[in-house]
């Protein structure tokens, strides 16, 4: 089993990356003096797989544990599931000393986040990520959140989880493509804090697509490691944190003008990886050759590289761009890189370069 700490004083919390963790479930609560009422949040994929499994770890420490079940999908993510969420956990009895465990992907992650950070003014919470996207990004770092019908994620609270326990075996499950839409946020790490790791993966790729475990294991714990550092230095996203958002500001926007659903969000920040890098090239002059082993190392992950978009759907990409939570005043400012393993926050680009660049993206006149 690995470690990672996540510097963060008072709130500083563990990771543990490793096969079999789940068994160990029941004993990490009993160190972390949890109380005894729990709730389980999952979904209606993870549930019937692992929650059974789950309960009765926690059980056999003398927990008392309640399951709660939401809808896979994003559109669990909403309002409506929270109200839903505190009518059972009431129901229940849960009190402040109780804790809540998220045993899912991200939406269970961000949902069951904001529900422990908001219920009876907050109790604790562990996160079990049981996606590959989840473990190496979204349970770490307390953002947690809901969708509104007018966008991602825009209510929530930045609150920390006491543990997040990621254990390997539960990737065995997940389906191809969730899986490789994961990979798009471990390239991230490489293009932005480390080029000998990225350089790993290109070596390495064949064998992380196998899911052979300790190849697993090395990715998740290096992931989980620049994601706490990052997070460490800049928990609210005043400066730094940002940069976990390279790719983010087109793959977001494909995700609203293609409807949500079309793109897992790993594939959209593939697009917008590549798409980033190629703005990189033209402010910040990152070289040539680097840019195609992003592209390629992507193409390697089996994660698309480019979309066909009508001239008019590039007008409409362009408008959701500026309308990504990211844009102050009216400006859109990238994460762009210097090379692999280096990247800036805060990159105004011109809209004739942004034009350019989108217009680089082949045209499908029939759309
Ligand atoms: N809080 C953050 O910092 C942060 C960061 C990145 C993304 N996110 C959020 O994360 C969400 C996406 O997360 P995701 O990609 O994990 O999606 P997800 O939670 O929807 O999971 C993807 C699918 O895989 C299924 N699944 C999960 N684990 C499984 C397993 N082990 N075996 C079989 N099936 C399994 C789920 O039921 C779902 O159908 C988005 O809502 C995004 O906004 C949050
Ligand atoms: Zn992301």
């Amino acid at each position: 089993m690995r470690i990672v700490n996540v510097p963060l004083g008072e709130r500083r919390y563990e990771i543990a990356i490793g096969p079999g963790l789940l068994n160990g479930l029941g004993k990490e609560c009993t160190r972390l003096k949890l109380g005894s009422r729990c709730a389980v949040i999952t979904d209606t994929n993870v549930g019937p797989k692992y929650a059974k499994g789950v309960k009765s770890i926690l059980e056999r420490s003398g927990f008392h544990p309640v399951l709660i079940s939401v809808r896979a999908g994003e559109t669990s993510k909403s309002i409506r599931s929270v109200g839903d969420c505190y009518d059972q956990l009431a129901a229940h009895r849960l009190e402040r000393k109780s804790f809540i465990i998220a045993l899912g992907g991200g939406v269970v992650g961000d949902l069951a986040g904001f529900v422990a950070a908001t219920y009876l003014r907050g109790i604790d919470f562990i996160q079990v990520p049981t996606t590959l996207l989840a473990q190496v990004d979204s349970s770490v770092g307390g953002k947690t959140g809901v969708n509104l019908k007018a966008g991602k994620n825009l209510v929530g609270a930045f609150y920390q989880p006491r543990l997040v326990l990621c254990d390997l075996d539960t990737l065995s499950t997940l389906p191809e493509r969730e899986f490789r839409a994961g990979l798009a946020e471990v390239i991230k790490y490489g293009i932005i804090y480390d080029a000998a790791f990225f350089r790993r993966l290109e070596l390495g790729m064949g064998k992380l697509l196998r899911r052979d475990r300790s190849a697993l294991a090395d990715v998740v714990a290096r992931c989980c490691e620049v994601k706490a550092e990052v997070v460490g230095q800049d928990e609210t996203e005043g400066g730094l944190r940002a940069i976990l958002n390279f790719g983010h500001t087109l793959g977001h926007a494909l995700e609203a003008i293609s409807g949500y659903g079309k793109y897992l969000h790993g594939e959209a920040i593939s697009i917008g990886q590549i798409f980033a890098a190629r703005l990189s090239a033209g402010l910040l002059g990152l070289p040539e050759e680097e840019v195609t082993r992003i592209q390629m190392l992507f193409k390697a992950a089996g994660l698309p590289t480019e979309v066909k978009l009508s001239a008019s759907q590039k007008q409409r990409l362009l408008a959701a761009m500026q309308l990504d939570k990211k844009v102050s005043a009216g400006e859109i400012k990238f994460v762009l890189a210097r090379k692999i393993g280096k990247v800036e926050f805060g990159q105004k680009v011109p809209k004739a370069l942004l034009q350019k660049t989108l217009m680089l993206q082949p045209s499908n006149l029939n759309q």
